[in-house]
């Protein structure tokens, strides 16, 4: 990717783009998951209400933070595991700070998806599921957002990719970089 756009991905780390999960997690956090739990422990069914709310403190449900949760309401380890992976909603790892979906469905598939999703595989250095170095973005594959007419498809965030080309792929993350970078200026 050009220069100038890792400067401004720089840019936008520095104002707060990096996730959360990353580096060591500040103990204030765990005393905060401390409340949440003990607010829910004595309720029906509050794995998920905690594992929720942990998520939305921690951006992700680490190792630790399954510990205190199982801790906290007494259940076994495995259970928060299972639960923390079953669910889509939940993530065991830092999610970047966009999340780019390529649509693998039948008709973008057809159309070029899978080399379009090789081409963000190299463009991000990341595998399916990853997130880039940089922490900006997280790569996944989705089936049919339903915009087969603008096949093939690439979503980043709400924003709406259609008729995508492998060799678009670097000007599409330099865009929302730019656009983005633009926004956080702005502010
Ligand atoms: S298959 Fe991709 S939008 Fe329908």
């Amino acid at each position: 990717m050009a220069s100038s756009v890792e400067a401004k991905r720089s840019k936008l780390e520095s104002k707060g783009g990096e996730c959360k999960c990353h580096g060591k997690l500040p103990d204030d956090r765990f005393a905060k998951l401390h409340d949440i739990i003990e607010e829910h422990k004595d309720e029906r069914g509050s794995l998920i209400p905690v594992l929720h709310e942990a998520q939305q403190l921690f951006g992700c449900l680490p190792e630790d933070v399954q510990k205190q949760v199982a801790k906290g309401l007494d259940v076994p380890e495995s259970e928060v595991y299972g639960v923390a992976t079953f669910y889509s909603l939940f993530s065991l790892k830092p999610k970047g700070r966009w999340i780019v979906n390529v649509c693998l469905g039948t008709a973008c598939y057809v159309k070029g998806a899978a080399d379009c999703l090789e081409a963000l595989k190299k463009e991000l250095g990341v595998d399916l599921g990853g997130t880039s170095k940089d922490g900006l973005f997280t790569l996944q594959g989705v089936r049919c957002v339903g915009a087969c007419a603008l096949a093939p498809v690439v979503v980043i965030d709400d924003t709406v990719y259609a008729k995508v080309k492998p060799e678009d792929i670097k000007r599409i993350l330099a865009e929302h970089v730019e656009a983005n970078a633009k926004e956080a200026h702005a502010s």
